[in-house]
């Protein structure tokens, strides 16, 4: 048997698993000997020339390292596991959601708890249009959450679309598949702002009213003071003062 002709294991093997937390489990083949790892690893069976293990409660990123002998030399291989969170509860907020045609508005978007980052990319779109798209770097250690910003400015017509925010996480380079997740549609109110040309008409009705308004309290003001003066009878006062006067010089 040529020494290094044994089983033909594959070079490297590169393994995706979920990991919502602890506890997920896959298996690993591996021909003779033993697979040295720190997690719960479990003998399911084995052959002349293979052992199959489950190992299980991964959370983290892993080498794991496997010794066997081949014609009574000591070989190794090594294993590399990669952890996987696909994006769950993309979150999109418009900040301000009322604005007027013309000014600037943010769409900011976070996904918690996304691996690998460097697998992940956010894109904000205006209905199943790209506004932005953003990538992370490797990241050490990971952020809590995974956020993109895009500042805009409000056309009329946003207001006739979604904006919403997706989440792809694409591991097909390392052999997985693409999760995707998208945000719940998010509306943005968009409004007139006040043209110039509406401020005279609007400071004319001002004045006006304001016009009326104190017009009304002097009208008011002259007929209670006719009203009184009918009442305490001022010029019958008056009179009768002159009458008396003149009575009085008479004397
Ligand atoms: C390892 O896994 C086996 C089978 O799943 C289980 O019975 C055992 O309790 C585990 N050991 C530890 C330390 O969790
Ligand atoms: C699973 O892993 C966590 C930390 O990674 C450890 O605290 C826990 O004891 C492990 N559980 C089992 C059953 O191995
Ligand atoms: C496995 O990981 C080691 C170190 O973490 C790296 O040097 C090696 O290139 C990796 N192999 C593959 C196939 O990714
Ligand atoms: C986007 O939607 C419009 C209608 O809202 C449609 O005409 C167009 O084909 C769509 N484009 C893509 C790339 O889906
Ligand atoms: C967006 O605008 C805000 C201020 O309105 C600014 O603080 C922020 O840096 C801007 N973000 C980007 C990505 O340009
Ligand atoms: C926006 O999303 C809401 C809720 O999903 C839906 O009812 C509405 O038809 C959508 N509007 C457009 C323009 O796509």
């Amino acid at each position: 048997m040529a020494p290094f002709g044994c089983w033909g294991l594959p070079a490297t093997l590169l393994v995706l698993l979920c990991c919502p937390g602890a506890g997920e489990a896959f298996e690993v083949y591996i021909r003779p000997e033993t697979l040295v790892t720190s997690l719960n690893k479990t003998l399911l069976a084995q052959g002349p020339q293979w052992k199959s293990y489950l190992v299980s409660n991964i959370s983290q990123n892993m080498v794991l390292y496997c010794y066997f002998s081949c014609s009574g030399n000591l070989q190794l291989e090594v294993l590399n596991i990669t952890v996987y969170k696909p994006p769950k509860q993309v979150t999109l907020k418009l900040q301000p959601s009322w604005v007027a045609v013309g000014k600037p508005f943010t769409m900011e978007c976070t996904v918690p708890a996304v691996e690998p980052l460097e697998s992940l990319t956010l894109s904000l779109l205006r209905g199943n249009e790209t506004l932005h798209t953003q990538t992370f770097g490797r990241e050490n250690p990971a952020p809590q959450e995974a956020t993109a910003t895009f500042n805009s400015t409000a056309h009329r017509e946003d207001k006739h679309y979604n904006f919403s925010c997706l989440a792809t996480l694409d591991l097909e380079s390392r052999g997985g598949s693409v999760f995707s997740s998208v945000s719940d549609p998010q509306m943005l109110k968009v409004y007139e702002p006040m043209q110039d040309s509406q401020m005279p008409i609007i400071i004319a009705a001002v004045s006006v009213l304001l016009f009326l308004f104190v017009a009304s309290i002097l009208l008011c003001f002259a007929f209670s003071q006719r009203w009184r003066q009918r009442r305490t009878g001022t010029y019958g006062v008056r009179a009768s003062w002159v009458r008396l006067q003149r009575a009085f010089r008479a004397q």
